[in-house]
């Protein structure tokens, strides 16, 4: 699975406070992480961090004049405003707040600020006092209404030694942050999604069948939520009690998983990407009586079942390069190993396990706990969250996988 920040272009503008040896751990990060990053660096900020270091872990030389003054060479802050995926200044002082919220393009950083065609995110620190001064305060709020991102300070010990917000978020954090910019920015438009949900249900004559108790709750989330990123997605689905509100979403309802598997091939070998969340019953009855079953005379009652098309494993088979399919697994013991089974043998990209004993996992509840398999043997493993939630990460790590 390939990090979400690979190749992207990244502005760390650094200014001139205590927390700019932190930034160092944040570069590390970005760098380790794929990014190419470009640091700009105030006039004051060289004070408390040296270019030197800051090239040698970017591997780019540092941008801090106007002018390289030995060889007058131009850097063009339009031209870093338009590389930049993003910009990230951290730490950002009050100083540099203000001159951003007020337009003084009195040094290389804000200029390149002033340019910036994507998106910018801030992560001030200052002592207590300077962070709530009501410049300060007025000026973050400006920046704010430009779509300024502000990563808030933390509360602690401050370099004064007072304590108080106004701590750089930790380098990590901010990390984090960058990620999920990144993730939230992944969106599918132009895609095809295909995706089964539900139960299946197996007949045994036209009022008795053979199901479970699959709600399809997780299913229509994924659709949900590939909808709201722009794809078009094709819901095939078993008897479920709920509707999908987004016209985005195509809906084909079956019964069996015969007829689930007949109505998914076309969609699936059109999508970009497939997700298998249903819960398709593995057998059916080998017969359905074409009349109720009569209970006179019959003291008990064999039923002979054979077994059902593998809809993951069958479609899976055909899937070209290009396409990303997804599977769920639903283990009980030894889960890791068998999923990855489940990930080979139905030759897929990647497999949701849900464990039976996570509290709040499975089938029927709003939550769910999950960890991703990639067929590249990595694993992420994800806290207890609503199904919406879960989706979301879901998509976040398709999208991964697509860079
Ligand atoms: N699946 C499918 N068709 C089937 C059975 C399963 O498409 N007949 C899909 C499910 O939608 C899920 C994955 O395969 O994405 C794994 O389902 P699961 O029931 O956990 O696996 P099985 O292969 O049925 O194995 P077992 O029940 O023996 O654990």
């Amino acid at each position: 699975m390939e990090p979400i920040l690979k190749g992207k272009h990244i502005v760390l503008g650094i200014t001139g406070g205590i927390a700019a040896y932190k930034s160092v751990t944040l570069l590390r990060l970005l760098v380790k992480a794929g990014a190419e990053v470009q640091v700009v660096i105030t006039p004051s900020g060289k004070e408390f961090i040296t270019p030197v270091t800051l090239a040698a872990l970017s591997g780019k030389p540092v941008v801090s004049e106007f002018f390289t003054a030995n060889t007058g060479e131009w850097h063009s802050h339009v031209d870093l405003g338009l590389w930049a995926d993003l910009m990230v200044i951290a730490p950002a002082t009050a100083s540099t707040i203000g001159k951003m919220a007020n337009g003084i393009a009195d040094n290389m950083l804000v200029t390149t600020y002033l340019s910036a065609k994507e998106h910018v995110m801030i992560a001030p620190a200052m002592d207590l006092d300077m962070m709530a001064h009501p410049s300060t305060v007025r000026n973050l709020a400006t920046l704010e209404s430009y779509g300024v991102e502000i990563i808030e300070p933390a509360a602690g010990e401050l370099a004064s030694h007072l304590i108080g917000k106004g701590r750089m978020e930790e380098p990590e954090n901010i990390f984090t942050r960058i990620e999920k910019y990144f993730l939230r920015r992944c969106d599918l438009k132009g895609k095809k999604v295909a995706i089964t949900a539900g139960p299946t249900y197996e007949k045994l004559d036209p009022v008795r069948f053979i199901g479970n108790y699959s709600s399809g709750k997780m299913g229509f989330a994924l659709a949900e939520e590939c909808a709201s990123r722009g794809a078009e997605v094709t819901l095939i689905c078993g008897p479920v009690s709920i509707a999908v509100s987004d016209p985005n979403i195509v809906r084909i309802d079956v019964e069996s998983a015969e007829e689930m598997l007949a109505a998914a091939r076309k969609p699936f070998t059109e999508a970009d990407f497939g997700i298998f969340a249903a819960a398709v019953a593995d057998y059916r009855p080998e017969s359905m009586a074409e009349h109720k079953l009569k209970r006179e005379g019959a003291e008990d009652m064999t039923l002979r079942l054979v077994r059902n098309p593998d809809i993951a494993a069958t479609l899976a088979a055909e899937k070209r390069d290009s396409q990303v399919f997804v599977g769920f697994a639903l283990e009980t013991d030894n889960e890791h190993e068998n999923a990855l089974k489940k990930l080979r043998k139905k030759n897929l990209d990647m497999v949701v396990l849900n464990s039976l004993q996570d509290k709040g996992a499975g089938f029927g509840t709003d939550t769910n706990k999950v960890s991703i398999l990639s067929k590249d043997g990595t694993e992420k493993s994800f806290p207890l969250k609503s199904k919406r939630a879960v989706a979301t990460d879901i998509v976040n790590e398709i999208c991964v996988t697509d860079i």
